[in-house]
Order: structure tokens, then sequence, then C-alpha cells
């Protein structure tokens, strides 16, 4: 058993799959970057048979990723299995992850076939696969609630086809620490053949439990690899988040002893690049990437604090990416120290005409805003502030007036297609008579499934950002603006949103 515990990140599939997360192909793109700067050793990218966009995704995220593997998902049979390897061919390490369930409730209600078939065709799939790559892992789906003896004939077999990673889900978030560490530990010793694979746990969170499940199965059960999320994203309740995991496993690495190779540093950057681009807002006590996490109220606290950081802290906020110095730069600083600060924030530019162009923005805020901070530069590189020459709307312009007792009014001017409209329109309040003002004119008639305001860092000084989340014809997209004037942030969030309904090529993982 080696001591290096792989971290398989799977935000852009397993988290993507939460309704209303759906990602575009450049967002994907944009998020798998950082994961590589994380360090993580698995990327999974998405499941490239379930839709075009997705299979684009991951085929552009397999051309541009160097260091981290790059995965698709595939169900047990051949079309799947084809489309993934298709998706990856320009990977330089590629995994196809291919799956079918294995528990009783599954078998019948699901998939309609018996115990035997399902061996059959978990054999076909991990054989199929293995002609394609080397590098195969095998999921049995709902694996916690298996009966252990066929799960075992199935581990078996596909270790026997060539399977290099076996993994062992709780779907359904059911299991409990020490029974799904004593599960896993089980396998692994009546497995034939178990030590010629890694053993993997991927754990949901439906009863809170997934990373301590999921640290369980190492320690108990002897599992190699973690399946996990940034922010725990996921369906219902989310996976095993990786921030939490990882900061377990480093921080308490006297106990766990274990490599983990992740570059903890980039951990806030990735937290929020996946907040900002799904519109799911972190929750300000959340473990390591939380605004409270290492925030100390108290007296007491404070106290200690100063006098000897270890009192209350068991990690360094700056060891997770959080800025020691928030305060950073302000309307006199130039493009070098933007473009360093950029750097300290992992932030990686593709070109000089990218950080000019980030660094116009960042002038633009500094005459509207006397300071600066580390989250106000974030956002202006973050991609949804930023137009691209696809998108079919822009924001100009708005004025709106609202006086107490009176309704308000707003005319808003964005561009469509590069020609500039104006809409007119009365409403509730100012952003509301804003957004209706965009719509007289676009008529999407798409729903708003959610509005969110969050202050950026966290004062009314502070730039506002909002996320609109929209719904239509089956699809739901994000959309997300900042700016220091919150119905100004509304406008560009509501036309953002648009962009991703409208555009063709966005069109990926659509949500029922
Ligand atoms: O939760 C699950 O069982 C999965 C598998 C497809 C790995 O996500
Ligand atoms: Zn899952």
């Amino acid at each position: 058993m080696t001591d290096k515990l792989i971290i398989f990140d799977t935000t852009l599939r397993d988290g993507e799959q939460s309704p209303g997360a759906s990602m575009t192909r450049d967002e994907k793109l944009r998020i798998a970057r950082q994961l590589e700067r994380l360090k993580v050793d698995v990327i999974e990218a998405g499941f490239a048979a379930s839709s075009s966009g997705d299979f684009e995704a991951i085929q552009g995220i397999a051309r541009v990723i160097k260091d981290s593997t790059v995965c698709s998902l595939s169900r047990a049979n051949d079309r799947d299995i084809s489309r993934a390897a298709e998706a990856l061919k320009d990977a330089q390490r590629a995994r196809i992850h291919t799956f079918i369930a294995t528990s009783p409730l599954h078998m019948e209600k699901k998939l309609r076939m018996s115990p035997e078939e399902v061996l059959e065709q978990a054999k076909l799939a991990v054989r199929f696969a293995r002609n394609l790559v080397g590098d195969v892992e095998f999921s049995a789906e709902d694996g916690f609630r298996s009966d252990p003896d066929f799960l075992c004939r199935v581990l078996e077999a596909v270790i026997k086809e060539g399977a290099t990673t076996l993994n062992i889900p709780d779907t359904v978030g059911y299991a409990i620490p020490e029974l799904y560490g004593n599960f896993i530990k089980n396998l692994r010793e009546r497995v034939p053949n178990a030590d010629k694979v890694i053993w993997s746990v991927h754990c949901h969170n439906d009863l809170g439990m997934a990373v301590a499940n999921s640290l369980a199965g190492v320690m108990i059960g002897g599992a190699r690899q973690i399946e996990c999320t940034i922010n725990g994203l996921g369906e219902r309740a989310g996976n095993c988040s990786l921030e939490e995991v990882v900061m377990a496993l480093k921080t308490r690495k006297d106990y766990f002893g274990l490599e983990v190779g992740i570059d903890t540093t980039q951990i806030v950057s990735a937290s929020r690049m996946v907040s900002q681009t799904t519109g799911f807002v972190v929750q300000p006590n959340k473990a390591v990437v939380g605004a409270n996490a290492f925030a100390h109220a108290s007296g007491i606290h404070q106290d200690g604090v100063l006098k000897a950081r270890d009192t209350y802290e068991i990690m360094r906020a700056e060891d997770v990416g959080w800025s020691a110095n928030k305060i950073v730069l302000g309307k006199l600083s130039g493009r070098n120290a933007f473009k360093a600060r950029l750097q300290e924030l992992g932030v990686s530019m593709e070109s000089e005409a990218d950080v000019n162009a980030a660094f116009a923005r960042f002038k633009e805020l500094a005459d509207r805003k006397s300071e600066i901070f580390d989250e106000d530069i974030l956002a202006l590189v973050s991609g949804e502030n930023i137009s691209s020459d696809k998108d079919q709307y822009s924001f100009v312009s708005l004025a709106q007036h609202s006086e107490t007792g009176e309704r308000p009014q707003a005319t808003v001017v964005f561009s469509v297609d590069g020609k500039e409209v104006k809409g007119t329109s009365d409403g509730n309040g100012p952003v509301d008579a804003s957004l209706k003002a965009i719509e007289s004119h676009v008529k999407s008639g798409a729903e708003m499934v959610l509005y969110s305001v969050n202050a950026i860092s966290g004062s009314t000084e502070s730039q506002g950002e909002v996320t609109v989340r929209l719904q239509n014809s089956g699809r739901v997209v994000n959309g997300v603006g900042s700016d220091p004037d919150i119905v100004v942030a509304s406008a560009k969030a509501y036309l953002s949103a648009l962009n991703k309904l409208q555009s063709k090529a966005d069109r990926v993982a659509a949500q029922g």
C-alpha cells in the first residue's frame, strides 16, 4: 500500500450534475485550469456521451491540461466508452471511468437487469475500455448498498479484465464512517488481486458525513483515492468537499500519514471560481473557504490569536489562499503591480493582450472605488465580467429613478449583436425595473429561478456580485455580474444569463 493519496476532482462532472450548476465549455476550461494549478491528480471533466457540449468541453480540457489526468465518465456500454475515448484522444494522460449499478434496488428497479447480466456487462465494459486506454476506473454505483458477496464477484471480474481503479460509491449518502470503512476493508480482504488496483471512495453528503466517510474509507478501508468536488458541489446535498478533506489530511498528517499533492494556496481561488460560475454561494461558516472560516469575533479569541496564533487557529489562512494583506491596489497602482498581484492570486492570463484588457477594467473600477481588494481583482478576471465577441448581449449603461412612495423606473442601454438598443420599464424596485427594461426588448420569456446579491469584499463600499439563474425550455443557466452599483451588477448578470441561454455553443448539459 502506497502512502500517496490520489485526489480525484469531479466538480466538472458530478458537481455539474447539481440542478442549476450547469457550465459552459469555456467555464469548464477555466475551472479545469484552476484545478491543474491546484495540482489535483485527476480531473473528471464530464460525461462525454451525455451531450455534444460535454463532449467538446472534455475534448478542450484534454487538449490543454498537461499535469493532471483527464477523465470522462461513461456508462458500461460500447457507445459511451467510445465517445469517452474519442473526447480524451489528445490528453497527455487519459482515464475512462465506467460505471454500472450493483445494488439490488438499482439493478431491479432502475436497470431491470439480473445480477448475472450486470456482472457480464461490467466485464465487457472494462474489457472494451482497456482496449482503448490503459487507465480504466470501474465504479459500482450504489456500491455501499450492494450485497458484498455479489460485489466481490463483480470486482474480481473487472480486475481480471484490467480495471486499474475500483471505486465504491456511497451514491445516496447513506453510509456511516465506521461502517463504510469496514465495508471497503472487507472487500479489499476478500477480492483476489485487490493489491493490484487502487481503491477509491466516492461519498455523497446527504447526512453530512461525506468527508468523514471518505476519510474512514481511507483509514479503515485502505482506499488510496478520494473523489471530491470544490465547495462540496454536487447533486442534492453534494459530494465530499475537496477543501475540507484535503485540509483534514494536511492538518492532521500526524494521524493520517499520507502524501497529498495539492497546492493548498490555490484552494480559495478555486472555491471562488466555482461559486461565481455556478451561482452556488459558499455559506459564511463553511470550513476552510467560508468568509468566517478564519474570522475571530469574540474578544477572548482575538486576544488569544494576537498573543499566539495557534491558540485558536489550527490552519493558517494564507496556506489555503486567503490573503494576509487584503487591501491590495488602488487608483495609482501600475500595470506591473496589477500583474504581480494576479500572479500571487494564482491567475494566469493567456496573453499580454488579456492582461492589458484586465488592467483597463481594473483602472475603470479604481476610478470608482478607492480600495481594490483581492476579491475585486478575482471578480474582474472571473470571465463573467469579460464580454467576449461571441456574446449576443452586452451592457452599455443604465439610468434609474427610485423615490419613496413612487414606482421605480429604469432605462437600460445594451448592445445586441453589436447594435445599441434601449429598454425602459417600471418595476417593484430598481432591480426589477432594470431587468424588466431588458426583457421588454429581448422577450426571452425565461423564468427567473434565483436572484442573489453578495458583497464581494464584505462592506457597503464593496462591489456587489449578483447571480441570476434563468430557466427556459428545460435549460437552466447562471449569469453573474459585478459592479459597485448593484442595479448595474444585476443588469450585467441578467445579460450574461441571456447570453448563455441564446448561445448554441454554450448548450452544455441541459438540465430538466
Ligand atoms: O455517486 C455515484 O455513484 C456516481 C458514480 C457515477 C461514480 O457519481
Ligand atoms: Zn456521485
